[in-house]
């Protein structure tokens, strides 16, 4: 107690102590030497200079030659009051990027995303000797992207985004062996042609994520991107790749996320490979001309959630075993010569949002286990050898909203429309080329589907009147009931 009484004297003469050195501190902070220097300021002004008259953001209010640049909008400086950060993005900066900003030696944050920014992006910028993080996303440069002039020494630059913008011609190579900081790699959405940039883990080698998608690439993989060892996301997808998919990728074991849809590729879906990239979340895989089946290793992939291969020529049945990808939520399969019974799946353990099997030549009925995920928002069905008659419990798929079953050989007409109406939310409603033969149900058999906006029960045939419930479907924007026999 003798030793608590006498603290009070102590801490109060720590607490002078403190707010003495708080003074202190105070006055360094605000002191005119910690101002961003004269180079600093006369930077950032040329830069606003060569933004068009109208297209400044309004930053001319706060940027102000003769005022300390680390008070200006968008201008984040460090305690000794070097320019470190220029964050002006969504500005509605119009004009080009001037390559004074190369001059603020201590800049280490650009980003000038979602703005009207127009020419060429400065090769000051990209081969910075302070800049890590360069964002100029969503502008509307152009031009070549320069090659590395000198063999620099390392450069700090971690991560490059020049995604959306107009970019075209070869993608540099030179210039990836002097960024051995590089994190992340976000090219998407240009007019890049060549080959990509393969060989850029070789020098990058934290690389992790390498966005490429959306632009004109051609040629092969190479093999050597399997040397990314710590890659995660690898997107090229809407290109115009060739080849096969390098079996080195499935090297990359730390990949979660590979797409490369949209391409000239071929080959097939090597199970011995595949088992290997046991982080996968996401595989896209889809107008590749992949051919093949889908490998019993997939089951291997327990953290799985999309699951494309839309659009090839791959055969064979659906693996039961990919009951076992428990955490699939998105699986397409659409416009492939997939055989077989779906009712081999337990989809039970699944927890499916949108499932695709259109355009197959599955055969066999429903499997009732789908009826179990209740998460369930689009499936089609449509253009397969399906038959049979829905059960009651797809009543149990309350979120599902677009259904279709075109072109297969349902039948019940009558008892598909009183187990669905159970879905309240289905807005899209796709039943025709079924059916054969039937007569409509009338009135007193249907109600529900008020959200229902499109409809179709085309080419069936149906006979019978013309029923008057479909005249109490209060959203219905597009309803299709041609090439049938109906009456009235
Ligand atoms: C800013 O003002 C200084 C004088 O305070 C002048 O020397 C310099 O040229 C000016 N810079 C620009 C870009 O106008
Ligand atoms: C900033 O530029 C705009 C557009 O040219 C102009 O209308 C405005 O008066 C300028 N503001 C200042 C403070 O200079
Ligand atoms: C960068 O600074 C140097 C020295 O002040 C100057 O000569 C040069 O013109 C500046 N470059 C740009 C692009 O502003
Ligand atoms: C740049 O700013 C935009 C908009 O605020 C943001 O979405 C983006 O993540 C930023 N870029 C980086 C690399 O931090
Ligand atoms: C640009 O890409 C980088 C890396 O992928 C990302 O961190 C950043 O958020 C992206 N910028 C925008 C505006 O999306
Ligand atoms: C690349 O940047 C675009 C913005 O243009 C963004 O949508 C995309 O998610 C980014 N890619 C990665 C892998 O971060
Ligand atoms: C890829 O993995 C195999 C073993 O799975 C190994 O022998 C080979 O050296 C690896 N290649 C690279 C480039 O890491
Ligand atoms: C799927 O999981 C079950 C139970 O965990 C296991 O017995 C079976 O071998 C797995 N199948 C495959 C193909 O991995
Ligand atoms: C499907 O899986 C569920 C959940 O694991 C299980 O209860 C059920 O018995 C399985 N059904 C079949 C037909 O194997
Ligand atoms: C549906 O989604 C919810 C929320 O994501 C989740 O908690 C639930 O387990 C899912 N249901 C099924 C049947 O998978
Ligand atoms: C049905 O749709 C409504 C409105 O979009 C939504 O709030 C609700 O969660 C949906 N119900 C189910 C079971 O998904
Ligand atoms: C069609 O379904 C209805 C209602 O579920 C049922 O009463 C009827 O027997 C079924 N018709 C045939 C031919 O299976």
């Amino acid at each position: 107690m003798q030793e608590l009484h006498s603290s009070p004297g102590i801490s109060n003469s720590l607490s002078m102590g403190f707010i003495g050195l708080a003074v202190v501190l105070l006055l360094l902070f605000v002191s005119p030497t910690n101002c961003c220097t004269e180079q600093e300021r006369s930077s950032l002004i040329n830069f606003l200079d060569g933004l068009m008259p109208g297209g400044t953001g309004g930053l001319n209010a706060s940027w102000v030659n003769g005022t300390d640049c680390c008070k200006w909008e968008g201008v984040f400086c460090s305690s000794a009051g070097t320019v470190t950060d220029v964050l002006l993005a969504n500005r509605g900066l119009q004009g080009g990027i001037s390559p004074s900003l190369g001059n603020l030696t201590g800049l280490l944050h650009l980003n000038l995303s979602k703005n009207s920014l127009e020419g060429r992006l400065p090769t000051e910028l990209v081969f910075s000797r302070s800049i890590a993080v360069l964002d100029v996303s969503f502008n509307r440069l152009d031009g070549h992207l320069q090659e590395m002039q000198s063999s620099n020494p390392s450069l700090p630059l971690q991560i490059l985004n020049i995604s959306s913008n107009s970019f075209t011609g070869q993608f540099p190579s030179t210039t990836w062996e002097a960024t051995k900081n590089l994190v992340a790699l976000n090219a998407s959405k240009n007019s890049f042609t060549g080959r990509i940039p393969s060989s850029i883990c070789v020098s990058a080698p934290l690389l992790a994520i390498l966005d490429l998608s959306y632009n004109q690439f051609s040629g092969s993989i190479s093999p050597r991107l399997g040397t990314c060892s710590v890659l995660r996301i690898l997107k090229a997808g809407h290109n115009n790749l060739s080849g096969a998919l390098p079996k080195k990728i499935s090297n990359i074991t730390s990949l979660e996320h590979l797409s490369f849809p949209n391409n000239g590729l071929q080959g097939v879906l090597d199970g011995s490979h595949i088992v290997k990239l046991s982080n996968l979340v996401t595989l896209d895989l889809g107008s590749t001309g992949l051919s093949g089946n889908i490998p019993d290793s997939i089951a291997q992939l327990k953290r799985l959630e999309k699951f494309h291969l839309d659009n090839n020529n791959m055969s064979g049945e659906l693996p039961s075993a990919i009951s076992n990808c428990t955490n699939l939520r998105y699986l397409t399969l659409r416009n492939n010569s997939f055989t077989g019974d779906l009712s081999k799946v337990n989809f039970t353990m699944l927890d499916l949002r949108t499932a695709d099997f259109s355009m197959n030549l599955f055969t066999g009925t429903i499997p009732e286990s789908i009826y179990s995920c209740k998460n369930l928002t689009a499936l089609r069905l449509a253009y397969n050898r399906f038959h049979g008659q829905f059960s009651a419990r797809i009543g149990n798929l309350k979120s599902l909203v677009f259904l279709s079953l075109t072109n297969n050989s349902f039948s019940n007409l009558t008892n598909t429309l009183q187990m669905l109406k159970g879905c309240k939310n289905l807005t899209t409603l796709l039943i025709g080329t079924n059916f054969k033969g039937e007569t409509i149900p009338q009135d007193e058999t249907i109600d529900g589907f008020e959200n229902l906006q499109v409809l179709t029960i085309d080419a069936c045939p149906l006979v019978g009147e013309i029923p008057l419930w479909i005249s109490k479907l209060r959203n219905l924007m597009i309803l299709d009931i041609s090439c049938n026999q109906l009456t009235g």
